[in-house]
């Protein structure tokens, strides 16, 4: 069968996202099911160029995986006329100007999210890929997992009725790295290093708002810091300078109403690390990263309200389970996929930076609504 090989630089793959999910669970994935077949049959083939700061876990990671090609020296990565896309998830505060070598080196760009750290700076970096006639995509994969697969589902089938609420809860405890290690890296609780919940969520937010249930027309927030002391990688201490709670009431199209609780320093009493409940005139549903449980109108139970009596019910158990009915990839090796068909093939593909700065748009209103103390109208971009 015939193969096309695409060469990809990967910036950022030391990291926690660059190597576990977009090498190994991603592009790797891909070759071990033998590439990724293409309209006209051929087989594409990603060859991972390995970009980076330090030689000596960029070779380590490619003699893992029987890789030959990596290189500290990203002008040299984006000089080879084999590589075609540039991917970065390096830390946000790098991106920038990353994204603006490849696209003057002419490559079509796919990119973590946040894709910059402040909206300005991201409608530039839209325009100006726009400009260069590249191809661009923003990782947007909670889109592509299980349980909210299932919702949109339910959206799509007409499932709720009217749609009248979202209600999120997101976050677990991150050790603050004292007494146990902390379980992120510690740039994310330091401002100037571009860390924070509301810039690192409310993208997610935003394209999940978006993309399932309509456009997101005002926001009011409510963000802190809660735990103002942490311990890094090195057990040094350091001040949490960026917010690590973020409370947020997300206006939607059409009169829904979505509040999201985004937090760190949150223990979970929840089956899933983000739950989802959306209520409508027909029906309600639950839906977490995997499982997605929903209750219809007429299986409705009344509960009457007496603080006398213990509960008698088992709520939970009232709720039905949806089946998966297909099978699902790994959320960010779908969108690999969709991004790679859209290069090669020209397939359709709307997860562009223009999307990726609409998210951005959202986490920077999002801020200054908290700061402001006041709701703020989203302007179209
Ligand atoms: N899509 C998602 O669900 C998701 C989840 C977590 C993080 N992210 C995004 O992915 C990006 C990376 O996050 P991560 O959790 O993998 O971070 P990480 O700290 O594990 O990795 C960061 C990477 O950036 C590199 N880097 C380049 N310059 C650096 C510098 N000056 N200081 C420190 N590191 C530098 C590191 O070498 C490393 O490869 C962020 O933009 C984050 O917002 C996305």
């Amino acid at each position: 069968m015939a193969r096309r090989t695409i060469g990809i630089a990967l910036n950022g793959v030391t990291g926690r996202m660059g190597y576990r999910q977009h090498l190994v669970r991603s592009l790797l994935a891909i070759r071990e099911q033998g590439g990724l077949p293409l309209r006209d049959g051929t087989r594409l083939w990603p060859e991972p160029v390995l970009v980076g700061r330090s030689e000596t876990k960029l070779r380590e990671i490619a003699d893992r995986h029987g890789l030959t090609e990596w290189t500290t020296d990203l002008t040299a990565a984006l000089a080879r006329p084999d590589v075609e896309v540039y991917f970065d998830s390096q830390v946000t505060a790098q991106r920038e100007k990353a994204l603006r070598a490849a696209i003057d080196a002419g490559k079509h760009i796919y990119t973590e999210k946040p894709i910059a750290e402040d909206l300005a700076t991201a409608v530039d970096l839209a325009r100006l890929a726009d400009a260069a006639g590249i191809k661009h995509g923003v990782v947007q994969d909670k889109l592509f997992l299980p349980g909210l697969r299932k919702l949109a589902r339910l959206v799509e089938g007409g499932f709720f009725g009217r749609i009248l609420s979202v209600r999120g809860e997101f976050g677990y405890w991150v050790f603050e790295g004292d007494w146990q290690a902390a379980q992120r890296p510690s740039w994310n609780y330091r401002a100037a290093d571009g860390g924070g919940i509301t810039v690192d969520m409310f993208p997610h937010w935003h394209y999940v708002l978006e993309q399932i249930f309509g456009t997101v027309k005002a926001v009011t927030a409510h963000v802190t810091t809660h735990i103002g002391r942490r311990w890094d990688e090195a057990g040094e201490g350091y001040d949490a300078t960026a917010d690590d709670a973020a409370y947020g009431i997300f206006e939607i199209e059409g009169g829904i109403v979505a509040q999201i609780n985004s937090s760190w320093a949150v223990r979970v009493y929840r089956d899933e690390l983000v739950e989802f409940q959306v209520d409508g005139t027909e029906g309600s549903a639950v839906a977490g990263l995997r499982n997605c449980r929903i209750q219809h109108r007429a299986s409705t139970p009344k509960p009457v309200w007496n603080p006398d009596l213990p509960a008698t019910e088992d709520f939970r158990a009232q709720w039905q389970v949806v089946p998966d009915n297909e099978e699902f990839d790994n959320g960010f090796k779908a969108q690999w996929e969709l991004f790679l068909r859209h290069v090669v093939d020209d397939a359709p593909y709307t997860w562009d930076l223009w999307a990726g700065a609409r998210g951005v748009q959202l986490a920077e209103l999002g801020l200054r609504s908290a700061r402001e103390g006041r709701r703020i109208e989203i302007p179209e971009l």
